[in-house]
């Protein structure tokens, strides 16, 4: 099976099960596991922040940041196709008592400033909630791994900051962003307050992602993950393959920019498929399937597909609007993506739509 799911269906490596094994624990809710602390001063120092915390999944650092930056009461602006609106069910407004605030996300994952500014309350007004929160995801989505620019976070951190508020990254895959402009991830991040990001995706750790942020922030995130049941005592067994994932696996993520682009490329020779092979800056690939009318396949004709690609052997996702995801990551290399194509087209073939 070829499983271009999602990068998260990535395995640990032989050097992360080994750390695994021989990681010296302690109890994490005292902060005493050094293999969490020394995980922590990692993910700070290399994302330019002054601390960090080790939490359990992507969802509750995200949760957690904003139960952190927000208040009940407090708005927080998201964009439209967002992971945190679409996929974390609701977990500032849940849990938190913050309403979200929706704007607009363009197909290059931005949010449209001008939007963001005229949503933004300055709590003068009774009857709306002041808004303390703007979050944005870079690498986005489901942009399919759009990447935010320098100059685009700034214009957004510039904005929120004039306005009085904070501004958190959902930066699940935020080293793929920094590898695609070829800058440093602390450079990308240095306006923001706030950045998550995953240490079980392309970076192929089992389990984990990182919040990181100034010294109070970070307190208060931590008071947040134990309120979630995130607090995980001898997790240092966990971060030990986070301590692999930083130094070992975040340089090769390139090779998974070239496997998409490879694949992008393969998969705009077939008539059936509709793709803008421009937009694939990451590793992840977004296209749909016509019929031989050229029109889009309605849903039950892409489950159909799915299906047939799934007998011959590959695996994608479907992510809604016609549109099917395929993601590249460490266990896929160039020959498999030549196999995929391979598989896809006789897939194609058989649909016979
Ligand atoms: C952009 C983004 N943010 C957050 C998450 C949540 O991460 P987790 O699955 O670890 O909760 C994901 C997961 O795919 C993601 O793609």
């Amino acid at each position: 099976m070829i499983d271009l799911r999602s990068d998260t269906v990535t395995l640990p490596t032989a050097a992360m099960r080994e750390a695994m094994y021989n990681a010296e624990v302690g109890d994490d809710v005292y902060h005493e596991d050094p293999t969490i602390n020394r995980l922590q001063e990692m993910a700070a120092e290399r994302l330019g922040k002054e601390d960090a915390i080790f939490v359990p999944s992507g969802t509750m650092g995200n949760a957690s940041s904003m139960l952190a930056h927000a208040g009940r009461g407090e708005a927080v602006i998201v964009g439209n196709q967002s992971h945190i609106y679409h996929y974390e069910v609701g977990g500032a407004s849940t849990l938190g008592g913050s309403p979200m605030v929706v704007v607009q996300t363009e197909p290059d994952g931005m949010l449209n400033p001008y939007e963001i500014e005229i949503n933004i309350s300055d709590g003068s007004d009774e009857h709306s909630a002041p808004t303390s929160l703007l979050c944005i995801e870079n690498t986005h989505n489901r942009c399919g791994g759009a990447v935010l620019n320098l100059e685009q976070v700034e214009q957004l951190t510039g904005l929120a900051h004039y306005h009085g508020l904070k501004v958190h990254m959902d930066g699940a895959r935020v080293f793929n962003a920094a590898t695609a402009l070829g800058i440093p991830a602390s450079t990308l991040v240095r306006s923001v307050d706030s950045v998550m990001f995953c240490l079980s995706k392309g970076l192929s750790a089992p389990v984990g992602s990182m919040v990181v942020g100034n010294r109070e922030f970070i307190q208060r995130v931590h008071r947040m993950r134990k309120v979630l049941g995130g607090g995980m005592r001898q997790a240092g067994i966990l971060a030990a393959a986070g301590i692999v994932a930083l130094e070992q696996m975040v340089d090769r993520l390139a090779e998974d920019h070239e496997t998409s682009k490879q694949l992008a490329y393969g998969l705009a020779d077939f008539p059936q498929i509709d793709i803008n092979v421009d937009r694939v800056k990451t590793n992840m690939v977004i296209f749909s399937v016509r019929n031989s009318k050229l029109e889009p396949l309605g849903e039950e004709e892409i489950m159909h597909f799915l299906s047939k690609a799934r007998e011959h052997g590959v695996l994608m996702g479907h992510i809604g609007q016609g549109r099917i995801r395929a993601v590249t990551h460490h266990g896929i290399d160039s020959n498999q993506i030549t196999a995929a194509l391979i598989r896809i087209r006789r897939a194609l073939i058989e649909l016979q739509v």
